[in-house]
């Protein structure tokens, strides 16, 4: 998995049960979304549990977005749409250690479908070298792309107050779902921070909660009975 020609492999589109795509990786099998939605998941995991979750409550003018693994960008264009349409400030950070070329990236029919219809050019525009750094929305959206490994990453301490945890399985790559890892993330998140993701499996809860994590398990989308949202105390 962590070979940097990754990003060259040719992935297969998958059309999934909402209508929306997403791919499939031919040697793993690993596909980047759910096939039961891939927007419907994403919308549930990472916008409602998470980006909505926060809104609600917490008063912050600026949201400090931290995504693990950027991969087709969806979480990105919806986490856009939704500062556009609450006109809420973000700063969207988003690491990869093997982004999408251009190519795998216009597979995706996610800007065909009429919600997103008018996110066309920025949709296209975060996966070319200009969406590395780039701001959307009339300025709501500040997108940060960095290509890194995640096991290598060391961003500021106390900094961000939600991460969307969007990793491959637990199964394909366990490493990334360890204590090591979650307490990293635990230190980078302001206190009062949130964590979600989509896998609910016993030694990601226990990783996180061994970290420092209050954990809530939550309905999960179609397809999943249950998915996460991790909270550190705000003492
Ligand atoms: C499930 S996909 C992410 C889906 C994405 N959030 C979206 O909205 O389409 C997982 C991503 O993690 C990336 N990845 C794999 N290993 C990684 C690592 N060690 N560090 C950082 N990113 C990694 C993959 O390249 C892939 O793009």
């Amino acid at each position: 998995m962590r070979n940097n020609d990754l990003h060259r492999v040719d992935y297969v589109t998958i059309i999934t049960d909402d209508g929306s795509s997403t791919l499939r990786d031919p040697a793993t099998g690993e596909t980047f979304h759910s096939g039961f939605g891939a927007v419907t998941e994403s919308k549930l995991v990472f916008i409602q549990n998470g980006l909505n979750y926060m809104i609600q409550n917490q008063s912050t003018a600026r949201i400090n977005l931290l995504e693990i693994g950027f991969g087709t960008g969806l979480n990105a264009l919806l986490t856009l749409v939704e500062a556009c349409r609450r006109s809420i400030q973000i700063e969207y950070t988003s690491i990869d250690a093997f982004p999408l070329s251009p190519e795998n990236a216009a597979k995706l029919n996610f800007t065909q479908l009429a919600e997103f219809e008018t996110f066309k050019n920025d949709f296209i525009t975060f996966h070319n070298e200009a969406g590395m750094e780039q701001t959307f929305g009339n300025g709501l959206f500040k997108l940060k792309r960095i290509q890194t490994d995640l096991l290598e990453f060391e961003p500021a301490k106390s900094y961000f107050d939600l991460i969307y945890f969007d990793a491959f399985s637990p199964n394909v790559q366990p490493e990334l779902w360890s204590l090591q890892v979650f307490t990293r993330l635990f230190m980078v998140l302001k206190p009062g921070g949130v964590l979600v993701t989509y896998s609910s499996k016993g030694v990601v809860k226990n990783a996180l909660r061994e970290s420092g994590f209050i954990v809530e398990r939550l309905p999960g989308p179609p397809g999943k009975r249950h998915v996460l949202r991790a909270l550190k105390p705000k003492n």
